[in-house]
């Protein structure tokens, strides 16, 4: 889909009853420090509603044993919970198979997991890794963990003074030494969505894999894995109402099966011998020990939350959020955007002269509002963009215009104290 695609289906959405909506998330309506909370960190870990509680009590309180192992009702409940789990993920992605789906503890062991199995296998001194400028930590350190390992060239793609993604610097890198490909396709600290149907096409030209990292797309953009042909998907279950300690690598069935096991352990193996390990096949071949069973079931219940929303209804929403946001922060005096790319999600990272976002955030946390502060686990970005750090206020499906309202008055009130 390209931008103007996105932006045409977006202003066809019916707007969200965000009021409604708000009342599924019990914590909204605590107050903090005495003021009604604000909450604009999603970015960093959403906010769950009571279905994904719920589902979570439901499966300690009345289908939880181990899985896979036991002959007994109530492993045999919880296996089907879990593997139902799995189809749920592959329906939300489209992925052909549930056996492409790949149970991990987030985003960034899924990352790792590529790394230090497909990469471990294929990439050789001299070859090359592609990621870009606007990368976070957990999609550069594992390549350079790999180039320590393997003598691997990683190169990095720019972007521009917007925080864009550019397409033609990434062609110029691509080569036929190029392996993978393996790029944010929203940014976190710049709310960038990356072309990436572009950069996976070219990538595929040169004959190289692409691992997208998803973690910050997928609570704001329906993913079709098979129609983006992909190579991997990765996106961790908190940031999309789920529980943390769980997400999820996709990988395609070809590729996944040629790879070697991550790490070794109970149910990613046939037999064992003093000798000898037979190893089992995907997607268990990747999940070793006992998984984070209730963290599966809660990320199927999170999934059924967004797709009864409506993925497309939630962007719209969050969209106008955002616009909303982009305009009224015009008149905080100085405040500097980072992060104005055409095409964005859900992201509204700034400075103010002379104030350190760590002020900022303590500030808005005295009214109530959460948002993050730092370098947002992408010291790059920050280097590009010359500032030590940002505030970042990260939008989700239950923030509202009022909440931006509330956002404006609080940097206010900031600018008084700072002057
Ligand atoms: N990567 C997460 C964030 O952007 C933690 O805040």
């Amino acid at each position: 889909m390209t931008g103007a695609q996105r932006t045409d289906r977006l202003h066809n959405q019916p707007p969200l009853d965000v009021n409604r909506i708000r009342q599924d998330f019990p914590i909204l309506s605590r107050l903090v420090h005495g003021k009604k909370l604000v909450f604009l960190d999603s970015g960093a870990s959403a906010q769950k509603p009571r279905a994904v509680i719920d589902a979570i009590k439901n499966c300690y309180e009345n289908e939880y044993a181990n899985i896979h192992r036991g002959v007994y009702y109530l492993s045999q409940v919880a296996t089907e919970a879990f593997e139902e789990a799995r189809r749920k993920v592959q329906r939300f992605l489209n992925a052909a198979e549930s056996r492409e789906i790949i149970f991990v503890r987030g985003g960034t062991e899924a990352i790792n997991l590529v790394a230090q199995t497909y990469g471990r296998k294929n990439i050789k001194a001299g070859d090359e890794v592609i990621i870009s400028a606007m990368e976070h930590h957990a999609n550069i350190v594992p390549w350079q963990m790999l180039r320590e390992q393997t003598g691997l060239v990683l190169k990095v793609v720019p972007i521009n003074d917007d925080g864009e993604f550019l397409l033609q610097e990434y062609e110029k890198l691509l080569s036929p030494r190029t392996k993978l490909v393996a790029v944010t396709h929203v940014s976190n600290a710049l709310g960038t969505i990356t072309p990436v149907r572009e950069i996976i096409r070219l990538a595929h030209a040169k004959g190289a894999l692409v691992l997208l990292d998803g973690c910050q797309a997928v609570p704001h953009t329906p993913i079709d894995v098979q129609e983006l042909d992909c190579d991997f998907y990765a996106f961790s279950a908190h940031k999309l109402y789920g529980p943390s300690g769980i997400g999820v690598l996709y990988g395609k069935a070809q590729i996944l099966e040629a790879m070697p096991p991550y790490q070794g352990g109970g149910d990613m193996i046939v037999s064992v011998t003093f000798e000898h390990t037979e190893y089992n096949g995907i997607p268990h071949k990747f999940e070793a020990g006992t998984p984070h069973i209730s963290g599966a079931v809660g990320l199927g219940a999170a999934i059924d939350y967004v797709t009864a929303i409506g993925l497309d209804r939630i962007a719209a929403h969050e969209d106008r959020v955002l616009h909303y946001a982009t305009e009224r922060v015009k008149e905080i005096k100085g405040l500097r955007l980072i992060g104005t790319a055409k095409e964005k999600a859900g992201i509204l990272s700034f400075t103010l002269p002379n104030v350190h976002p760590h002020d900022i955030g303590t500030i808005l946390d005295k009214q109530g509002i959460a948002v993050r502060v730092g370098h947002h686990c992408a010291q790059p970005v920050m280097d590009r963009f010359d500032v030590p750090a940002t505030a970042r206020a990260s939008l989700a499906v239950y923030n509202t215009n009022e909440e931006i309202d509330a956002l404006i008055a609080g940097l206010h009130k900031v600018r008084e104290i700072f002057g």
